[in-house]
């Protein structure tokens, strides 16, 4: 059984059953309709969302201005991934993404694993994006003094939480006094989430052409807006004289560009690296764009470049605008800089909060175009029922899986949190990028053809043991004693979690060092895996938890079902 778990799809065999198909897919063909520049487009249109414009107010609060380089180091770590991907893609250029990818390097336990994972980057993220479009959107409304009621702006289990004291907001307080009840139950959901979720969700079912135009309009206007707030934030800190932000003093009394230290900064690993989620997502639009091995890998760079300087630049001037410590609860932190107290400048306030609604409207928009090609490929595999491949005769887009999409999202709404979703969206996402990076390790170098992307290769041989070695040096110098300390677990599961992931991490990268040396790795994929790998460290106790019990989960459907009725195995019977 266990060599039946790892058995592989060769690419051949996968580009073969991506033209001729079981069916539908193909027998009616998904259109190739899109350019380098859509698909550009389609990745700013997935990256720049909730996390710019949500979750970085809570990561500038725990890190300060210092998380510009928790944001560098995102950047890298995807920019790495993203050759992986693209060198993925040029070579597999069908619908699935890092599933795909995985069943040719890893076989197909590991394929159902990632495809598992994606789900939580796919679906389960556009749960927190749906949630933080709620915010700005009911924020929109009460200007125009439209008033939603709390019970139906909220998640019930904030409001929970709020009641019950553990998390602290007057509003989910006054959701849970003033919801009605049905019995026990109070009537507590959030109703704006739900809306804009089943309207994502008719518009995916309706056509790509429809939703590219749409989503191109989007992304031409939140960038626009994201630069605006970049130049007018940027000038006034400098006329403002508020520079001084950037290097505030901490509660030891210190002044510091990292306040709390890297550690503090490390904290916001999930909401930071949840804001450069969705350059992958152009991957999975390989069946509909005019010519995939060229144009895939330069829409995944591209969109990743824009996104970072953009970032870059939006962190720098939130935490020159306003004092780190400030933005504790803040929810709106591109609007809040510009509130009275702060830069006092109310119509950007209001265009923030008109781009915030359209840049999160585009991210859904992207992710839940993506879960059906996802699943329309592990269909054709046999992994999942054969309706996932479905094509609409007449909108020619996956329709079962769209709505089953539609429902996987919609119905969490109704009983998860924020926090919850953002950092399960966080950890699975970045265990499919290890993945994808130590997948291009496995399969023998691509040779370099004219039009089509082929990843640089440089000899990891010497200078990755290198960059380890000098790793290894540097934080012993700066922390005499950093490795010691990692020996040292208190009571808490948190700090034992941290210690462990780290300690796991160290080892696998002089590991990795050791066989770069033997084998000469290519550097870019080993890299990517190795600032992965970092990256996971700053998950907490409860992200693992989770994590594991959704891939035990999920490896007992993938017995149930995948393991019986997939493609290899019925070819093998
Ligand atoms: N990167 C996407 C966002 O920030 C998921 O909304």
């Amino acid at each position: 059984m266990a060599s039946s778990l790892f058995r592989r799809k060769t690419i051949d065999s996968i580009l073969k059953d991506s033209q001729t198909g079981t069916g539908d897919a193909h027998a009616h063909g998904l259109k190739r309709v899109l350019t380098v520049r859509d698909l550009t487009f389609f990745g700013i249109a997935a990256i720049i969302g909730a996390g710019s414009f949500s979750s970085l107010g809570d990561a500038v609060f725990r890190g300060g201005p210092g998380v510009v380089f928790l944001f560098i180091l995102c950047g890298i770590a995807c920019a790495f991934t993203a050759f992986c991907y693209s060198d993925f893609a040029s070579r597999i250029p069908v619908a699935g993404s890092a599933y795909t990818y995985a069943y040719a390097s890893f076989g197909e336990v590991i394929a159902w694993i990632i495809g598992w994972a994606l789900l939580m980057e796919y679906s389960i993220g556009n749960i927190y994006v749906a949630f933080s479009w709620s915010d700005y959107f009911t924020s929109l409304l009460a200007k125009m003094q439209i008033h939603i009621p709390e019970y139906l702006s909220c998640s019930y289990r904030e409001a929970q939480q709020a009641f019950a004291g553990t998390v602290k907001s007057q509003e989910w307080v006054t959701a849970w006094n003033t919801a009605p009840q049905m019995g026990s139950l109070r009537i507590i959901f959030d109703l704006p989430a739900v809306i804009i979720n089943i309207l994502i969700t008719i518009l995916v079912y309706i056509g790509i052409r429809e939703s590219r135009n749409f989503s191109n309009v989007m992304v031409v206007i939140k960038l626009a807006i994201v630069i605006l707030v970049i130049l007018v934030g940027g000038a006034l800190v400098f006329s403002n004289d508020l520079t001084g932000n950037w290097t505030p003093v901490n509660s030891e009394g210190v002044s510091s560009f990292m306040p709390n230290g890297f550690g503090g900064v490390m904290v916001a690993v999930s909401g930071v690296f949840f804001a450069y989620i969705g350059f992958d997502a152009v991957s999975v639009l390989a069946e509909e764009s005019k010519n995939p091995q060229r144009d895939l890998p330069r829409g995944m760079i591209w969109s990743l470049v824009i996104c970072t300087v953009v970032y870059i630049l939006l962190t720098l001037v939130l935490t020159g605008a306003v004092v780190y410590s400030k933005f504790e609860g803040i929810g709106d932190p591109l609007a809040f800089i510009f509130e009275k107290q702060n830069l006092n400048v109310p119509w950007m306030q209001i265009l923030v909060a008109i781009c915030a609604v359209i840049a999160m409207t585009s991210v859904m928009l992207v992710f839940q175009m993506g879960q059906p090609r996802i699943w329309m490929s592990m269909s054709r595999d046999g992994l999942l029922p054969p309706r996932f491949q479905t094509i609409h005769p007449k909108y020619k887009t996956p329709s079962f899986a769209t709505i089953v999409t539609g429902l996987l999202v919609g119905v969490p709404i109704l009983f998860t949190d924020r926090k919850f979703v953002l950092d399960f969206t966080s950890i699975g996402t970045l265990f499919a990028f290890v993945l994808v990076c130590g997948g291009v390790l496995l399969i023998p170098r691509a040779e370099k053809k004219p039009g089509r992307f082929t990843m640089p290769y440089i000899n990891g041989k010497y200078i990755f043991p290198l960059i380890v070695a000098s790793a290894i040096i540097l934080v012993a110098t700066l922390s005499k004693n950093y490795f010691n300390d990692l020996m040292n677990f208190d009571f808490s599961a948190d700090d034992a979690t941290f210690k462990i992931s780290t300690l796991i991490f160290w080892i696998i990268s002089v590991l990795l060092a050791v066989f770069a040396f033997l084998k000469n790795f290519s550097l870019i994929p080993v890299m990517g895996l190795t600032t992965c790998l970092y990256l996971l460290t700053g998950m907490s106790a409860s992200n693992w938890k989770w994590f594991f019990i959704w891939f035990a989960i999920g490896f007992i459907v993938y017995l149930l079902y995948g393991y019986r009725k997939s493609k290899l195995a019925l070819r093998s019977a």
